[in-house]
This record gives C-alpha cells, sequence and structure tokens, in this order.
C-alpha cells in the first residue's frame, strides 16, 4: 500500500477509513541527527506495545491522544492529525544534550521539571526554540503552548508515576502534539524507549536508547525488559 510519511523509525499509511492513519514500528535505529544507523531486533513491536499502552493509560487519566487502538504486533491506528512542528522535551533530571549544552554532569535531580522546545526542521538540525520565537515564526498559537506546556507536565506526573511503580526512573522525554480537524490539541508520535530515558532504579542501568547511542550493549534485552514491565501491570497501574 502506498505510503504517505516514512520517518527514521516509522511508516505511516493510509487508514482505512477518512480521518485515521496506520503507523508501523519498524526496527530501525538512528542518532544523531542520523549519522547513526542501525537496526534494533525486535524494537518495532516493543515500542508499538509500549506507545499503546501508555497513550491507553493517558487516555484513562484525560490526556487526549491520537491513539484509536493496536491492529498488530507492530501497527497501530491512529487519528490523523497536523503535527505541531515542536518537539516538547520533559526532563526531571540532566542527561543527554542538556548536560552536554550546559556541561553539567548527568542525573543531577532538577528542581521542578522543565521543559525545553525544538523546532522540528531536519535542515536546520532541529534547533532549540524559546515559547515567543515558536510564537512569532507561527509554528503554534499563544493559546496552543499554553495546553501543550500544560499536558506535558501532567503527562510527566503521570508517567513518572507509571514508571517508578515498575521500578524504572523517568529521567526525560520527547512528546508531539497535533491538531485535530477541529483544532483540538492531542498527543500524538509516539512514547517509547526511543523517545524516553529511563534509569533502573536499583541498579542505575540505562534500559533506553542510550545503550545503542553509547555502544552499552545490550539493546534489545533492555527493550524487552522495559516491555515486560509495561505489561506486569501493578494493581493500581
Ligand atoms: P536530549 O537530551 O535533548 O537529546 P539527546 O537524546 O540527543 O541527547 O533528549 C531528551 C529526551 O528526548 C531523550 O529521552 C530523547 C528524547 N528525544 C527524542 O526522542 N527525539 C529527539 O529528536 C530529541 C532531540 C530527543
Amino acid at each position: 500500500m502506498d505510503k504517505l510519511y516514512e520517518g527514521k523509525a516509522k511508516i505511516i499509511y493510509p487508514g482505512p477509513e477518512e480521518g485515521v492513519v496506520r503507523v508501523y514500528f519498524k526496527d530501525d535505529a538512528t542518532a544523531f541527527n542520523g549519522q547513526k544507523r542501525a537496526q534494533i531486533a525486535g524494537k518495532g513491536a516493543v515500542n508499538n506495545r509500549i506507545s499503546a499502552a501508555l497513550f491507553r493509560y493517558l487516555e484513562a487519566r484525560g490526556v487526549p491522544t491520537h491513539f484509536v487502538r493496536e491492529l498488530s504486533e507492530r501497527e497501530m491506528l491512529v487519528k490523523q492529525v497536523q503535527i505541531v512542528p515542536l518537539e516538547v522535551i520533559v526532563r526531571n533530571r540532566t542527561a543527554g544534550t542538556f548536560s552536554r549544552r550546559y556541561g553539567v554532569e548527568e542525573g543531577r535531580v532538577l528542581p521542578e521539571p522543565l521543559l525545553e522546545f525544538s523546532y522540528k526542521n531536519d535542515a536546520l538540525g532541529d534547533p532549540l526554540i524559546y515559547g515567543e520565537a515558536a510564537i512569532a515564526l507561527g509554528l503554534v498559537t499563544d493559546e496552543e503552548l499554553s495546553r501543550i506546556r500544560e499536558l506535558a507536565l501532567r503527562v510527566n506526573g503521570l508517567l513518572r508515576d507509571y514508571f517508578a511503580r515498575r521500578g524504572l526512573e523517568l529521567v526525560d522525554f520527547k512528546l508531539e502534539f497535533g491538531r485535530l480537524p477541529d483544532g483540538g490539541l492531542v498527543l500524538a508520535d509516539e512514547i517509547s524507549p526511543d523517545t524516553m530515558r529511563l534509569w533502573e532504579m536499583k541498579t542505575g542501568e540505562k534500559m533506553d536508547k542510550d545503550r545503542f547511542r553509547r555502544d552499552l550493549g545490550g539493546v534489545e534485552e533492555a527493550y524487552q525488559e522495559v516491555l515486560r514491565r509495561v505489561l506486569e501491570a501493578p494493581a493500581s497501574a
């Protein structure tokens, strides 16, 4: 079937009816703006199942998402949206780009969750952008940005709890939002070990894409372990 779009980790196909599209999760992994590429066996299935579980969890707690249902091991059906061209990053501890940019060690607890935005633009290398500039460029309206901030912080609280109950600490993550035809904002894209940093609470082990970025080994195993803990579903999940 004709693709609507192919990204680094997912392919979007037309859906069975108007207003919905099919997302296929690939095993392809990229890092450092696509300079490092490889396949992580089973990653597509893991990310599809984790994203589906998290979208369901968030929806049940009042966060609107694009998720409709799982279609197969590697595919989900989602509402078709217009993606807001911002990467919304929430940080609970210092890590990654933030640590490098400001010269601070990884793992420092931030006094409160920190929101950061990048302008989604491959040609420019997804530069950091501040809210006023995003509004001035017409990437997002003032009202939308307020709503994005509110939703991102709410998602952070919910996901931190969710992973803490599974012995994983949510260090940071990236969200994307989409506009429905009626203008409403929903959480879109994916939420998976590709887009989060998760540290095992007892051992401090990295359980996310940093194992790939930094050649730490055990990449497939870490993704499978996160899926196992997600599916384990404690009573209060
Ligand atoms: P960040 O530290 O900004 O960048 P990097 O991971 O390249 O060092 O990443 C913060 C979190 O957001 C991290 O969990 C990875 C995720 N993220 C993405 O999923 N996609 C992206 O394009 C970026 C920049 C970050």
